[in-house]
C-alpha cells in the first residue's frame, strides 16, 4: 500500500511540510510505504490547454509528470497533498500538478478507461493559514473535490489550521499531533487491515501487472494487491495496455518494480514457465503461464483470461 504525500509549500522547514511528514510517519506505523512529490523541487510545467489528453489520453508536456508523478498518482492508495493557502487556495507549485491531472480524468471521462485502483484510492488534504476567516479554505475544499475526482480518489475531507504564519508554528500546535493520528488511524487503518496478496514474476512487466490490476479492479478496497520483479524491466509489455483496454482496464503510467523479498502477504503468488522467472522457494502458489512473446496480442489476450480466471478463483477463495 502506498501513501503519497505532496508537499505544495515553497518554503524550507515549512508548516505544511511538517503536518505531511508527520502523517506519513503515522502511516508508516500501519505499515504503509510512503512517497513525497515536493512540488517546489520538481519540474511540473502548467497545463497549456492543448487538448491532448482529452482526445489522445497523454498530455504532451515532457516533464517530471510525465517520468514519474502521473505513475505515482496511480499506484496510490492513498493521495495526501499538503499546502500552505496562499490567496485562497493552493500554491502555484501545486496548482500546476493539479491542473496537469486533467490528463487522469480525460482517460476516464473521455476515454471511458478504469483506472485499477479506482474504488480504493482515497484522498485527504492537508492545509494552514495565517488569519483565521470563516470561509479561508472553502476555495482550496473545491478544488481538492475536483482533483481528488480527477485522481479517483475518494474525497475523505481534510485537516486545516488557522493562524499559522511563521516557520516552525505547526510544531507547537497543542493538538496537532493527536489530530493527525486519529485522522491516519481512521483513514488509513482499514486500508492496511486488508488481505495481502502478492504477485512475482521475473520483469515485473506483463502477468504481474495483469494479476495486480484485475484484483485491484475486482476486489475494490478488500484486498491489498502488490507486485514486482525480481529483475523489474523499464517499462511494462507494450501490447499489455491494448489487450487490457478490450476489458476497459487502464495499464497507462504503470511501472515496473522490483519486490522486496521480505514482503509479507496473506498469499503469494509466483509466476513460472519463463527461462528467467525466479525458481520457486516453496513458500508460494506457483501460476505457471509462461511470459508471451513481445508480438503476438492472441497469446498475450490467452494470458489475460487465465490472469483474470485465476484471479477470479483466488479471490473467491479468500474470506
Ligand atoms: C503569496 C502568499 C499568499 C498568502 N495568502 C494567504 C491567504 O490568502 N490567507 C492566509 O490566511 N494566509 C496567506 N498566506 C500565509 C501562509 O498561508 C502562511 O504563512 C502559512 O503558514 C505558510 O505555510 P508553510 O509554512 O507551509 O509554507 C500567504 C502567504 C504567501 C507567501
Amino acid at each position: 500500500m502506498l501513501v503519497l504525500g505532496i508537499n505544495g509549500s515553497p518554503r524550507k522547514k515549512s508548516n505544511s511540510g511538517f503536518l505531511l511528514s508527520t502523517f506519513l510517519e503515522e502511516a508508516e506505523k500501519l505499515g504503509a510505504r510512503t512517497h513525497v512529490v515536493d512540488v517546489n523541487s520538481q519540474n511540473i510545467l502548467p497545463c497549456r490547454e492543448l487538448i491532448v489528453c482529452e482526445k489522445k489520453g497523454f498530455c504532451p508536456i515532457d516533464d517530471d509528470m510525465k517520468t514519474e508523478v502521473y505513475s505515482l498518482l496511480r499506484e496510490a492508495d492513498v493521495v495526501v497533498p499538503a499546502t500552505p493557502i496562499f490567496f485562497y487556495n493552493a500554491t502555484a507549485q501545486l496548482k500546476a500538478l493539479i491542473d496537469r491531472s486533467q490528463t487522469l480524468w480525460a482517460r476516464k471521462s473521455r476515454l471511458n478507461l478504469s483506472d485499477p485502483k479506482s474504488k480504493i484510492r482515497r484522498g485527504f488534504y492537508l492545509s494552514v493559514a495565517a488569519t483565521r476567516g470563516k470561509q479561508l479554505f472553502e476555495g482550496l475544499d473545491l478544488t481538492m473535490k475536483y482533483f481528488f475526482d480527477a485522481v479517483d480518489a475518494r474525497h475523505d475531507g481534510g485537516l486545516t489550521y488557522r493562524g499559522v504564519e511563521h516557520s516552525g508554528d505547526m510544531e507547537k500546535h497543542p493538538t496537532m499531533k493527536d489530530d493527525i493520528r486519529d485522522t491516519v488511524n481512521t483513514l488509513v487503518g482499514p486500508l492496511a487491515k486488508r488481505k495481502k496478496i502478492v504477485f512475482g514474476g521475473h520483469q515485473d512487466a506483463c502477468r504481474s501487472q495483469m494479476a495486480a490490476a484485475f484484483t485491484n479492479y475486482l476486489a475494490g478496497d478488500q484486498i491489498d494487491a502488490e507486485r514486482g520483479g525480481s529483475k523489474p524491466a523499464q517499462r511494462i509489455h507494450p501490447l499489455v495496455g491494448a489487450v487490457m483496454r478490450e476489458k476497459g482496464i487502464d495499464m497507462a503510467f504503470h511501472q515496473p518494480r522490483s519486490l522486496n523479498p521480505a514482503t509479507k502477504a496473506d498469499r503469494i503468488i509466483q509466476f513460472t514457465g519463463g527461462s528467467e522467472d525466479p525458481t520457486p522457494t516453496g513458500n508460494e502458489e506457483v501460476w505457471e503461464i509462461p511470459p508471451p512473446s513481445e508480438e503476438d496480442p492472441d497469446t498475450l489476450r490467452r494470458v489475460r483470461d487465465d490472469i483474470d480466471q485465476r484471479v477470479q478463483s483466488l479471490l473467491a477463495s479468500i474470506d
